[in-house]
């Protein structure tokens, strides 16, 4: 498919969606938006895909929501056409992994669509903020909910009220990301994140993924039932046979995702 605002490339079973917009700073318009969800629905159909990478640029993962087509709107065009929301709902039915690789501004919506992803690899360059409170408006595609679970109340509100940016150190440091590396090896350490990813069971990590992200949604209890359900199912799969009389056979494991 040919896509307008997105660069789309699968090698060696890591497909790598890079944000497209440099006139904008790879701010989120409609179009990139539907486009991404389509590459990602693509990339989670694709066979040959055992993980994804969403990046940007250099100087920017993405700026935040399109002000210029958002500045428009009045609320019942929010409303009726329910901003953002069913992209939000595309992006989470997701099931292989998501890696964000953010160099430069994650701001606002870029901010949250970092987060969204199953973790953050950061440039030593990047910057995080949900400045929108300079907007006279607030997050509004998990900003408030994510930014406040990744980094704690008080820091949260500290981004959101003040409308500051977070440099990377910061972030590693409040667990917002992973990992900090210098600008010029986030593509190699990302590679290398993603195909070690690429070498598991894709039912573990999809496992793995949606349980992580279950932590999020449902207290302790429901969470650990819930885990250990999907542990035991995993019981049931070739591979962690396969797995599991590997390591006892000293050997690597061939996994069939079966
Ligand atoms: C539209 C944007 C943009 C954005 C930057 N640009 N951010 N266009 N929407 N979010 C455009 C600028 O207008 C400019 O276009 C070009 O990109 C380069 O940006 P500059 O401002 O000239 O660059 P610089 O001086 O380096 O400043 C970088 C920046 C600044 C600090 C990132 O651009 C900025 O503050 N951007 C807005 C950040 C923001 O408020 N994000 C939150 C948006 S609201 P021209 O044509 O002039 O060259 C949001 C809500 C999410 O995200 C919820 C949705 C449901």
């Amino acid at each position: 498919m040919a896509y307008e605002t997105i660069i789309v490339d699968v090698q060696a079973y890591v497909a790598t969606i890079t944000l497209n917009r440099p006139e904008a700073l790879n701010a989120l318009n409609s179009q990139l938006l539907g486009e991404l969800c389509s590459a990602l629905e693509a990339a989670d159909q694709n066979e040959k895909v055992r993980c994804i990478v969403i990046t940007g640029s250099e100087k920017a993962f993405a700026a935040g929501a399109d002000i210029s087509e958002m500045s428009k709107k009045s609320f019942v065009d929010m409303y009726t056409e329910k901003f953002f929301a069913t992209e939000g709902e595309r992006f989470n039915n997701i099931k292989k992994p998501i890696v964000a690789a953010v160099a430069g501004y994650a701001l606002g919506g870029g901010c949250e669509l970092a987060m969204m992803c199953d973790f953050i690899i950061a440039a030593d360059n990047a910057k995080f903020g949900q400045p929108e409170i300079n907007l006279g408006v607030i997050a509004g595609i998990g900003g408030t909910q994510r930014l406040t679970r990744y980094v704690g109340k008080s820091k949260s509100m500290d981004m959101h009220l003040t409308g500051r940016f977070m440099d990377a150190e910061e972030a590693e440091r409040s667990g917002l990301v992973s990992r900090v590396v210098p600008l010029k090896k986030l593509k190699e350490e990302v590679a290398s994140a993603a195909e070690k990813i690429a070498e598991k069971s894709l039912l573990a990590a999809a496992a793995a993924k949606d349980c992580v992200n279950r932590a999020y949604e449902v207290p302790l209890e429901d969470g650990l039932a819930y885990e250990r359900a999907i542990f035991y199912s995993l019981f049931a799969t070739e591979d962690q046979k396969e797995g599991m009389a590997a390591f006892l056979e000293k050997r690597e494991p061939q996994f069939r995702d079966r």
